[in-house]
């Protein structure tokens, strides 16, 4: 048996994803891209979720797809218990509800904009009918500039890297939405400045009740700030679970591969060899057989899925479990434990 392990949980998501697909059109006689390739994923209710996974593997891409900034090839999408709508009205209804927070060097801050103006911009695209003055002050105060009128008049470059996230973290607040999604929202800053941002996120979701998806290539980041972690690669969530059982008992290959070569990682590491991955050129069987180092030492072979490794396609992983594996040799395993303990009884 090859079926994941499932646990399904019974608070009713706030966002739910379902066979999400993106795909992006080959240039120069390319095959198309197949960024997500068919994502089940949800975000309960002041739960903060973690999407992990190397560069290119489709986080930013499943980000944006999930806030309605990139039209799904196929899937679909519901938050509060309804679909999401594809008109522009329903986007922008949506948006109020569900921000995206950006990691601000990449732009995300107008240099001759004022912090007043950055922070209002939402707002004023929303046609907010309340005291401005007010809610660019709380949110502000919220994303822990205080006392927030000695920030009003502020430019960008007048800011450390610290508070400039922070202004865009209260860019994103203003307009009072019940989930976030950060991507990398710290990886240009200090490890001192990280923590204080990380430390802000969770107190929002205590304040609050915030939900988030937090985007990053960073596990220990994750470690930190998470309820639960999705792994991506390639195009799907290979792994989620509660972030303590992921962290210490990584079951997918591909996890343990990540975990392996972080500082407080004590077994030795794992190189992850062959290709980068190519959403253009997805490896039939399982997508990460070319670079698994259970199928290359034989370990696979021993379990007796070496064939399927390489010519069974995984499930895609049910988006309501709280853990789950995609791997044909974490799922024998589980099976062998199984038969094992029901033998011993
Ligand atoms: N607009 C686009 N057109 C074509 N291909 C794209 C487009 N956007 C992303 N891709 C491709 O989709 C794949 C996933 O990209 P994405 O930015 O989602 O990855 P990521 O996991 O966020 O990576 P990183 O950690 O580097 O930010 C990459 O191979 C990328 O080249
Ligand atoms: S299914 Fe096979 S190739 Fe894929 S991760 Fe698991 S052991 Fe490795
Ligand atoms: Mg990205």
């Amino acid at each position: 048996m090859t079926h994941p392990m499932t646990t399904t949980a019974v608070t009713p998501p706030l966002l739910s994803a379902e066979g999400l697909r993106v795909t992006f059109p080959g240039r120069h006689g390319e095959p198309p891209a197949r960024a997500v390739d068919g994502v089940d994923l949800d975000i309960r209710p002041g739960e903060i979720v973690a999407l992990v996974g190397e560069s290119g593997c489709g986080k930013t891409t499943l980000a944006r797809a999930l806030l309605g900034l990139v039209p799904p090839t196929a899937g679909r999408i519901t938050f509060d218990g309804a679909p999401l709508g594809r008109s522009a009205r329903a986007l922008r209804a949506y948006r109020k509800r569900a921000q995206l927070i950006l990691q601000d060097p990449s732009g995300s801050l107008n240099p001759r904009h004022t912090v007043y103006d950055a922070v209002a911009e939402g707002l004023r695209i929303h046609g907010h009918g309340g005291d401005e003055r007010a809610a660019v002050a709380e949110a502000l105060a919220r994303a822990g500039l205080r006392p927030p009128e000695r920030f009003f008049l502020r430019y960008p470059h007048e800011l450390s890297g610290g508070q400039r996230q922070r202004v865009v973290i209260a860019g994103a607040l203003v307009l009072g939405p019940e989930l976030v999604v950060a991507d990398e929202p710290v990886a240009s800053l200090d490890a001192s400045v990280r923590g204080e941002i990380l430390a802000l996120l969770l107190r929002l979701r205590t304040e609050l009740g915030l939900s988030a998806l937090v985007v990053t290539h960073d596990l220990g980041l994750a470690w930190n700030i998470a309820d639960r972690v999705a792994v991506m690669y390639l195009g799907r969530i290979v792994e989620t679970g509660e972030v303590e059982q992921v962290l210490t008992a990584p079951r997918h290959p591909y996890t343990r591969a990540l975990l392996s070569v972080l500082p407080e990682a004590t077994g030795a590491p794992v190189v992850l060899t062959g290709e980068p991955p190519d959403p253009s050129r997805i490896p039939s069987g399982c997508r990460f057989h070319a670079r698994c180092q259970i199928l290359a030492s034989g370990e696979a072979e021993r379990a007796g899925v070496a064939d399927a490794c390489r010519t069974r396609d995984l499930e895609i992983l049910d988006g309501a479990a709280t853990s789950q594996v995609a791997c044909h040799w974490a799922s024998a395993r589980a099976d062998a434990a199984t038969t094992e303990a029901s033998g011993a009884r």
